[in-house]
């Protein structure tokens, strides 16, 4: 893969429109609600253990780690990886990194608290690689553990407005600005193999300096339905429950924009 992600600075800088540690706290919060009871009927012990799957940056898990989880982040991108790596080492922060496959992984333990943040999973493009990575995370998940999946919400595809995939966004951090289009109004998600080609442009401007990342980024879409059969196919893991965003929104909800899924070892 090359493109956007091999440039994981500019990449989390475009990304800093989401506010981490918040997100970090509701997943915690969704543990505490939906782990327990194991099924010797004894109460899961608290989330000590945390995967973060095609984590790019690894924000998330090295939020998990700052507040003393033992972390690791997964992704295949060496770019992205390397990142993540040194990222944690300049925060002094203890953070595993391995670079490998969402959909044919295998670290050999389990984990309290598996995640894969922000519509990764659109990078899976065909049902089979779907199920291949339920069955690797089924793997992963120690008893009373938690699968939360985040994806983008149905509407934005199969809503009433014209099924065009563009939003744009600008972000600022620390004197430098990121202007993001991520995908144009003529990309059209393809009928028939629910697949778009998402043009994605950023330009981030520093003074009077200003660079511009393009790519082209392969999206499938995925449906509440199709993950629900995915889920089936693969075994060893029931929905637990569906949120519309970090929080108590319900994935009906007017205010939902995403779609996040809650899964535990059936
Ligand atoms: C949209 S980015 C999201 C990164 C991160 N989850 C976040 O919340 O910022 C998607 C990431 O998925 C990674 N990726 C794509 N296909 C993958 C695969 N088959 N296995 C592991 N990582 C993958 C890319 O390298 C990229 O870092």
């Amino acid at each position: 893969m090359t493109g956007i992600y091999d440039d994981p600075w500019a990449y989390e800088l475009a990304c800093s429109f989401r506010d981490v540690p918040p997100e970090v706290s509701v997943l915690l919060a969704w543990c505490a609600r939906h782990r327990g009871p194991l099924p010797d009927g004894t109460d899961a012990a608290p989330v000590r253990t945390v995967l973060e799957l095609a984590a790019g940056p690894a924000e998330h898990a090295r939020e998990f780690a700052r507040r003393g989880r033992t972390a690791t982040a997964l992704d295949l991108n060496a770019a992205m990886c390397a990142y993540a790596a040194e990222s944690a080492a300049r925060d002094g922060v203890e953070l595993e990194v391995v670079r490998d496959d969402m959909t044919a992984f295998d670290l050999g333990r389990r984990f309290d608290l598996v995640v894969t943040m922000l519509d990764s999973t659109s990078h899976l493009m065909t049902l089979d690689a779907f199920v291949a990575h339920l069955r690797c995370v089924a793997a992963h998940l120690a008893p009373g553990g938690l699968y939360v999946v985040e994806m983008s919400h149905p509407r934005d595809r199969l809503g009433d407005d014209e099924p065009s995939v563009g939003t744009a966004w600008t972000v600022e951090r620390g004197g430098v600005r990121a202007s993001v289009r991520w995908g144009e109004p003529g990309d059209r998600l393809d009928p028939v193999t629910q697949i778009a080609d998402d043009r994605v442009t950023m330009t981030i401007t520093e003074g009077d300096a200003a660079r511009t990342v393009r790519d082209v980024v392969p999206y499938r879409f995925w449906t509440a339905g199709e993950l629900d059969a995915a889920i089936r196919l693969a075994g060893g893991l029931t929905a637990v429950a569906r949120y519309g965003d970090f929080g108590d929104v319900a994935i009906d909800a007017p205010e939902a924009w995403r779609m996040i899924t809650v899964l535990r070892p059936s």
